[in-house]
């Protein structure tokens, strides 16, 4: 009899830049493996320890300990070129990357995905996307169409073959927008440099993943964006073009539902979102508030450095989340931020043409037109980035993580009041 592993999926609560990088790299030095299952260089995953504060995008957060194997999943979409620019990053830090393998059935992002990534939000004016352009709608359409090419064909002979007849087909499509068109040639032989650093790292990570967690190990699902930015679930049109929730952990890495173990939620002591679409909680009439908060937490994108819109916590979305994701605990991120805010505000419902409603609308429209309801709760003046357990942290600040998990029926099992790694308390093990 094969011992069982141990599986444990972090996914983002609502529109990303949850805290998530933070939370994976705590548990993910605890795991033997970490695995990214959707997405691309689009997220920016911050991580504080020793005093050096590092921003990953693609590469997952377990690649700071040797002995963890870092997967980029099938489902991830990988751009090789900026994959070798983090690993030199990280290598001059001190930090070798020898422990990171790559999906051989992950789809390549290529320099054309991010040129029609600019285009497709250009053509799209004001209701563009707010994308990070680096070409991840492109390179997932690419994907579903079945024109995409993965990396068993990149570091392969027929890469050349390939190459060639996808990218006059590209081609015809940059043209056709008036973009400067690639020369497959020039084109071609800089790739192969990158397909021969690449090589030594694509293998089968479905087999991968499996044996190890038939064989034991603890292995840890890095999230990447969040729920709200789901493709199927988040408030389409204004999302990622991936599915980032726990859904997507089956089909992003190969490791089968009944195997999967935990599911933590990421989420922030208020609401965050980067990007265009609607937010109905956001501080519109607090600007001032909202500044300070952003400056306080430096709420600025970690990949595209724009500034974070700010909200007042909203459970609807996030109970939503709940549903989506099936979560088995939350991590409650940036408590220390509210510290001196005089009232807090938790939406609990939205209200709709007259009516009470309590999940977002599919429309996009009527979401933008829903009204949040906020329960009020008093504040709390003290310092809590010392904090060490629950029973320490004041009683307002008790107060409104118990009102949280009240609403979304979820217990906040670990929260941080810091950046730093041992800014973070644990109230139920995770392994
Ligand atoms: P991710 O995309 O979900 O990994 O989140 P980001 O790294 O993009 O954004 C989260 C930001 O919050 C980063 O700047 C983190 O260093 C910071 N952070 C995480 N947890 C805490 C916390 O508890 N308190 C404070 N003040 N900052 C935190
Ligand atoms: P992490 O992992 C926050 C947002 C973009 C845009 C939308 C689509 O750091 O939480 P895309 O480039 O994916 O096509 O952009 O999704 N977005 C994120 N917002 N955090 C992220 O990642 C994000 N990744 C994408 O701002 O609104
Ligand atoms: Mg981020």
């Amino acid at each position: 009899m094969k011992k069982k592993g141990k599986s444990v999926v972090v996914t983002g609560g609502v529109w990303g830049d949850e805290g998530k990088g933070k939370i994976t790299n705590y548990l993910g030095e605890q795991s033997d493996m970490v695995v990214r299952f959707s997405g691309g260089d689009n997220a920016g995953h911050t991580i504080v320890f020793n005093g050096n504060t590092y921003k990953l995008h693609i590469v997952p957060s377990g690649i700071f300990k040797p002995s963890i194997k870092n997967v980029l999943g099938n489902g991830c979409v990988v751009n090789p070129k900026a994959l070798l620019e983090e690993m030199a990053v990280l290598k001059e830090s001190g930090f070798e990357c020898n422990n990171l393998y790559i999906s051989d059935r992950a789809n390549v992002l290529f320099d054309y995905h991010r040129t029609l990534d600019g285009i497709q939000e250009d053509r799209l004016g004001a209701r563009k996307i707010g994308t990070t352009k680096k070409g991840i709608g492109p390179c997932y359409t690419d994907k579903v169409a079945r024109m995409g090419i993965r990396m068993c064909d990149f570091i392969s002979k027929d890469f050349k073959e390939i190459y060639r007849d996808v990218l006059k087909i590209k081609n015809e499509e940059l043209a056709r927008y008036n973009s400067p068109t690639i020369d497959f040639e020039t084109s071609y032989q800089e790739y192969q440099k990158v397909a021969d650093a690449i090589r030594p790292m694509v293998c089968d990570t479905i087999s991968m993943i499996n044996d190890a967690y038939d064989n034991g190990a603890k292995i840890l699902f890095e999230g990447a964006q969040g729920t709200l930015l789901d493709i199927d679930f988040g408030t389409y049109p204004f999302v990622t073009s991936s599915n980032p929730s726990s859904g997507g952990v089956s089909t992003g890495s190969g490791l089968g539902p009944t195997k999967i173990d935990e599911i933590i939620g990421v989420t922030k002591a208020y609401t965050t979102r980067v990007g265009e679409g609607p937010f109905p909680t956001e501080m519109n009439d607090n600007v001032e508030l909202a500044q300070e908060i952003r400056d306080r937490a430096n709420e600025y994108g970690a990949t595209t450095k724009r500034p974070r819109r700010i909200g007042w916590y909203d459970a609807v979305i996030m109970k939503y989340s709940c549903n989506v994701n099936g979560f088995t605990g939350l991590s409650m991120m940036l408590l220390d931020v509210l510290s001196g805010i005089k009232k807090l505000k938790i939406c609990d419902y939205y209200e709709l043409d007259g009516k009470i409603i309590y999940a977002p609308s599919a429309k996009i429209d009527d979401f933008a037109r829903c009204k949040p309801h906020y329960i009020e709760m008093d504040g709390w003046d003290e310092d809590i980035t010392g904090v060490h357990s629950f029973d320490e942290l004041p009683i307002n600040c008790q107060r409104y993580i118990n009102k949280i998990e009240e609403i979304l029926g979820v217990p906040v099992v670990i929260f941080s009041v810091g950046p730093d790694k041992y800014q973070t308390i644990v109230r139920r093990e995770i392994y």
